[in-house]
């Protein structure tokens, strides 16, 4: 397969600097351009550590970025549309972490991200990079909006149970992120004393990610899904561990259950059915996501633990996982 020259814009924050070190390892991966505007000029040592390769960040609208065939665009939300529309005139191939292409509509992206949106005419044609659902559309894609990363753990957890009509289109997210969820960004929420040995839950019932995973699961099932979502951040660097809830439709037992989630993810690479609950620690710098789905007869209560890398499945990892479905490599390459 040939080889891509890649530019990683945004490659001094959390996302970025995952993206950057799985392409200089990545065999189908040439690294032109690793972009920040405050880190131009200087080494990528000063933040990879004395090990990283002899190349120096570069400016964002450096000659090295374009250079580039394909940009990984890790710029926050409402920065980086302007920039993907620029790099998609360009002829470039882009793989978008922000939020700014992930919901079809310009109307419900002002609704809840609170100012219109830059580029609308490039919404539609954008693939949302969710390989479980969307592999083939992603094949022929000129821009995919990687997924977030609550959506992208809580739509994995609900979609066997979605898709097969087990459980009521009303489910509740109850989920607990690290702290690099939030970017690089020093504020005092965020800092070590706030954060350590404690948690707290934060966004309900408003969080930006609410109206992605009702899109995502209704698009995908064909039926109206609405979920209650409740974020909270964690006293941990990384990862995400959802608790799904859905009021089951039937009495199913809890081998009916495991065997749909299991025939569901039965060819897919990185998503694993498990028998035990999963561990956070087991998923932490992985491209991979665990989910164990629990009937509670008593209940009639379907409950799902989802467990992914915030940094890897759900975003960089998962860049780099729509990277190779789209050019051709093996869908694990790199990873
Ligand atoms: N963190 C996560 O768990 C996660 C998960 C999924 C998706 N994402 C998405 O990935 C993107 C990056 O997130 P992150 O957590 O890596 O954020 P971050 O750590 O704050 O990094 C943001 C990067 O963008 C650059 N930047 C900031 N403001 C900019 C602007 N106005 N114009 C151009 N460059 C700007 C920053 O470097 P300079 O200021 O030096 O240019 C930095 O390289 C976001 O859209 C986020 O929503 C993050």
């Amino acid at each position: 397969m040939e080889t891509k020259k890649v530019a990683i814009v945004g490659a001094s924050g959390y996302a970025g600097m995952e993206a950057v070190k799985l392409g200089l390892s990545h065999p189908g991966i040439e690294l032109v351009a690793c972009a920040s505007r405050n880190n131009a000029g200087h080494p990528l040592s000063k933040l990879f550590g004395p090990n990283a390769p002899d190349m120096e960040f570069c400016a964002t609208d450096s000659a090295d970025v374009k250079s580039a065939e394909v940009i990984f665009s890790c710029l926050p939300h409402c920065a980086s549309a302007k920039r993907v529309k620029e790099w998609h005139g360009e002829g470039k191939m882009v793989i978008d972490l922000s939020a700014d292409f992930r919901l079809k509509s310009a109307s419900v992206f002002k609704e809840w991200y609170g100012k219109e949106h830059e580029v609308p005419e490039l919404l539609g044609p954008t693939v949302y990079g969710l390989p479980e659902i969307n592999r083939y559309k992603i094949k022929e894609a000129r821009i995919i909006a990687v997924p977030g990363c609550y959506p992208t753990a809580t739509v994995l957890g609900l979609l066997p149970a979605i898709k097969n009509e087990m459980v009521e289109p009303a489910v509740i997210a109850n989920a607990v992120t690290g702290v690099s969820g939030a970017g690089r960004q020093a504020s005092e929420a965020f800092s070590f004393c706030e954060v350590n040995e404690s948690m707290k839950g934060y966004g309900a019932p408003t969080h930006r990610h609410t109206p992605e995973m009702e899109e995502v699961l209704s698009g995908f099932s064909g039926v109206k899904i609405k979920v209650s979502f409740v974020p909270h951040l964690g006293s941990f660097n990384r990862g995400i561990y959802a608790t799904l809830y859905g009021k089951m439709e039937n009495t199913f037992s809890q081998e009916d259950m495991e065997e749909a989630y299991k025939e569901f993810y039965k060819d897919e690479p990185f998503v694993t059915v498990c028998d035990e609950n999963p561990k956070l620690s087991d998923v932490q710098g992985t491209n991979h996501c665990h989910i164990k789905p629990i009937v509670d007869e008593r209940t009639g209560q379907l409950i799902i633990f989802s467990a992914i890398d915030n940094l890897l499945k759900g975003a960089a990892g998962q860049a780099v996982q729509c990277f190779n479905i789209r050019f051709g490599f093996a869908e694990t390459a790199g990873l």
